[in-house]
């Protein structure tokens, strides 16, 4: 039964409430450190993400902030740290457990910072797929390792969820795995590995595309990380596949006519002797100079053949900088 997934995963994630579990979803991502910002050893060991969803860039003017999936409340900690207003930050959690958790959590952080108060924060009982959250409200929508648990239909209302409670170009931000090899079907319908985030992963262009087909306009990759191994023996699979953890920002801005502008950290540089390179799109490149370009038009300056333009591959690490 598909929907017994999601009971599955309530119950792993209420466990995980009670019992904290270090390993849980275990990250290389370094966990931000912010001038005056002491996170309580109990958020630490509730860190239950696969990336990180802060990004100070997105944090100007404080934002309205949705987080959803609480988890030990680390993130919305720091993304409190940003916000600092009464109710600035939106926690969503759909396991009574982990709200509470993270509630007494928030008042372990309060007696560590004194520029932090609980009421920054402002816990909601609700499903990432059926968000109590008004349409159009929040600047920032972030979502941590929660999203590639769903199975496909699910991860769509997820998404539109998402979409339909950020402001125009707000941004949606989200950490979670990916594979580029198929997940076998016995790792892809085992409930508890799904809810434990290691095999519902998608290959990067598939999960991209799932964001692009909501909406999103713009899409940035900016991190991505080696995860885990789901070793054959170990794991229900013939073969090994490498998990791997991405860190993406999508800006619900409009879609432009020829499709969506994905960064994963291409650059053209002009290489002639003209003044400049005008493509007539939009983008002007002058002599060495580099230009953080979207795929689609790394793709269309590599299709031009023009022995002056060199085009870097993707280095799945973009923060900003480009036109497309
Ligand atoms: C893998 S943990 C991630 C926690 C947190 N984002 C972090 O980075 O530490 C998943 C979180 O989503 C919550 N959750 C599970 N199913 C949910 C659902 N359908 N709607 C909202 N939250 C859910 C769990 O209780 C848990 O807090």
């Amino acid at each position: 039964m598909m929907q017994d997934y999601l009971e599955t995963t309530k119950n792993i994630y209420k466990q995980a409430a009670e019992t904290p579990d270090v390993g849980l979803c275990c990250t290389t991502t370094p966990v931000w450190a912010f001038p005056e910002l002491s996170i309580p050893r109990i958020m630490l060991d509730m860190n239950y993400g696969c990336g990180s969803t802060v990004h100070p860039r997105d944090l100007v003017n404080s934002p309205k902030i949705l987080y959803v999936g609480v988890g030990g409340g680390m993130e919305l900690l720091q993304f409190s740290y940003f916000s600092r207003q009464t109710g600035g930050v939106i926690g969503v959690d759909v396991v009574d457990e982990m709200l509470e958790a993270s509630h007494r959590n928030f008042k372990e952080a309060e007696a560590q910072n004194t520029w932090f108060n609980s009421s920054f924060v402002e816990l909601r009982k609700g499903d990432a797929l059926s968000l109590p959250v008004d349409d159009e409200s929040v600047d920032v929508a972030a979502q941590n390792c929660l999203f590639n648990i769903f199975h496909e239909e699910d991860l769509k209302t997820a998404l539109k969820e998402m979409y339909r409670v950020l402001k125009p170009r707000g941004r949606l931000v989200l950490s979670d795995p990916v594979a580029e090899q198929p997940m076998p079907e016995s790792l892809k319908y085992d409930e508890r590995l799904r809810g434990l985030c290691l095999s519902g992963a998608l290959p990067l262009d598939d999960y991209i595309k799932m964001i692009t087909d909501i909406g999103f306009g713009t899409v940035e990759i900016r991190a991505k990380r080696p995860y885990r191994i789901l070793k054959p023996g170990k794991y229900d699979t013939p073969y090994p596949i490498y998990l791997e953890s991405v860190e993406v920002s999508a800006i619900k801005d409009p879609m432009p006519e020829d499709g969506p502008c994905v960064f994963t950290g291409r650059t053209a540089i002009y290489t002639g002797d003209e003044e400049y390179f005008d493509d007539h799109k939009g983008h002007v490149l002058m002599p060495n100079q580099p230009l953080a370009v979207c795929d689609k038009t790394a793709g269309n300056l590599d299709a031009l053949n023009n022995v002056d333009i060199w085009v870097s591959p993707s280095t799945y690490h973009y923060d900003g900088g480009g036109c497309c």
